[in-house]
């Protein structure tokens, strides 16, 4: 399948319309560039091609840039501003926290017993909690528990399913294949406690785990699929993991940091009914605020900070962390928790990312663009048709980024990572019309 790409004029003509739009992003960025790496401040605005727009306000679904211009909100910082921005009953309790602690307080308050006990009344299969600052801690903790609790070192992945930054997991992320592309800050022998196994493939989990009889602690995976579903597992793929593992006496992790609470409000294991033994939860969970959690099994999740010097298989697991429980974060993730259970928020994420891929398949399909969309519950994904390999993947990213500065264009434009829209509980017809125009105006760029 060929990759469809810009003559150099449609492409200078291109970053020509973005630059006229947005000067005074362009300057900004100039500024930062003099003090913050090239990647950029946040995580993600490295896929913004010249430059990122900087934001000037926020407010419910849409975004204003520091030039006024108006933008549809399709990635919602990845989902966690799952409730649009500055939702009212999240901003609230977090003013009324920070009057009452300040900022921060790292002693015992009652705040994160009650996010606690809202997490385990979603998730059946979490009866003990550690709590900590982001999904990439939350992943690497969990990693450590399995580890200690079964005394064994070997953890099982997949290909292409991202899990964070951490150097336990990130190998081979982000795209299938990729290996040590994004890790080159860390020496290949850590990886060797690793096994990367390409998903759907039950029949190689099974031989991985009986020619390493014994050393795996734990299979882990992002359970609707790499990037949340959007290369799909197929179905009863998670269920035979769970029976393997239990055959095997291996732990079973989900990484529910992407999907907690944006796919059900028990997550992919509600709607999959699968009890993991451990569950790594962030993300939304803190209502807007750093959060990352591990949960699962209380035998497992009491390896952590388990001083009995007379326990058989381990040693304390003492994962401390200077914020962790952060009062801010634990009170906008109750409000956030207690919100979503009162209103319609998943359903209509959900309907709006189905509406938002029917749309843009109409779109691609009489603009005769090689592209495709499909939605797993609230999140969106889109890209080219066709499978690519690694030799490939400059090409697809250039594509890809286009198609997102192109999205900007737009009046009013449209905010989405690359191949992927996390879509807000908020959304209304009017937004999508408004997306939906904006993917138009940015395929038709290639006509
Ligand atoms: C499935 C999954 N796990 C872990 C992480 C890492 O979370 P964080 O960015 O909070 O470190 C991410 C982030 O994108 C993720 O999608």
């Amino acid at each position: 399948m060929s990759i469809p790409k810009l003559s150099n004029e449609k492409y200078l003509e291109v970053v020509a319309a973005y630059e006229k739009k947005t000067p005074r992003s362009r300057k900004l960025n100039e500024e930062s560039r003099k003090c913050i790496v090239p990647m950029g401040a946040p995580g993600y605005t490295i896929w913004h091609r010249p430059y990122p727009i900087f934001i000037d306000k926020a407010q419910g679904s849409h975004l204003y840039d520091v030039d006024g211009n108006e933008y549809i909100d399709l990635f919602n910082d990845q989902g966690i501003s799952y409730l649009g921005h500055k939702s009212p009953p999240i901003s609230k309790a977090i003013v009324k926290t920070l009057n009452r602690y300040g900022s921060h307080l790292a002693l015992c308050e009652e705040l994160a017993t009650k996010w606690a006990e809202k997490i385990k009344k979603h998730y059946p299969s979490i009866k003990l909690i550690k709590i900590v600052n982001s999904g990439t801690e939350a992943t690497e903790l969990a990693c450590q528990i399995a580890r200690a609790f079964t005394a064994r070192t070997k953890i099982i992945k997949f290909a292409g399913h991202h899990h964070g930054w951490n150097g336990v997991l990130s190998y081979d992320a982000l795209a299938a294949g990729s290996g040590t592309f994004f890790t080159k800050g860390i020496p290949e022998n850590h990886w060797d406690n690793l096994v990367t196994l390409p998903p759907n493939n039950i029949g190689i989990v099974e031989i991985t785990l009986q020619e390493n009889k014994n050393q795996v602690a734990a299979v882990v995976l992002e359970p609707l699929g790499a990037a949340s579903g959007g290369t799909r597992l197929i179905e009863g793929f998670q269920k035979q993991l769970r029976e393997l593992t239990t055959k095997y006496n291996v732990l079973l992790i989900f990484d529910e940091v992407a999907t907690c609470f944006k796919v059900a409000l028990g997550g992919a294991q509600q709607v999959l009914g699968i009890t993991p033994d451990l569950t790594c939860l962030g993300k939304t969970a803190g209502g807007g605020l750093p959060i990352g959690a591990v949960g699962g099994r209380e035998d497992v999740m009491s390896v952590v900070g388990a001083l009995d010097p007379r326990a058989e298989h381990f040693g304390p697991l003492f994962p401390m962390g200077s914020f962790c429980a952060h009062p801010l974060a634990m009170a906008a993730g109750i409000a956030f928790i207690d919100e979503l259970e009162k209103g319609d928020y998943i359903a209509n994420s959900i309907a709006s990312a189905a509406g938002l891929a029917g749309g843009i398949n109409d779109i691609a399909a009489r603009l005769k663009m090689n592209i495709q969309a499909h939605s797993t519950y609230s999140f969106l994904h889109f890209g080219l048709t066709g499978t690519f390999d690694m030799s490939q993947a400059l090409e697809v990213l250039e594509f890809d980024l286009m198609i997102r500065l192109a999205l900007l264009l737009g009046n009013p434009g449209a905010v989405a990572l690359p191949g992927l829209g996390c879509i807000s509980g908020i959304m209304t017809k009017k937004d999508i019309q408004k997306s939906l125009a904006a993917f138009e105006k940015a395929f038709s760029i290639y006509k």
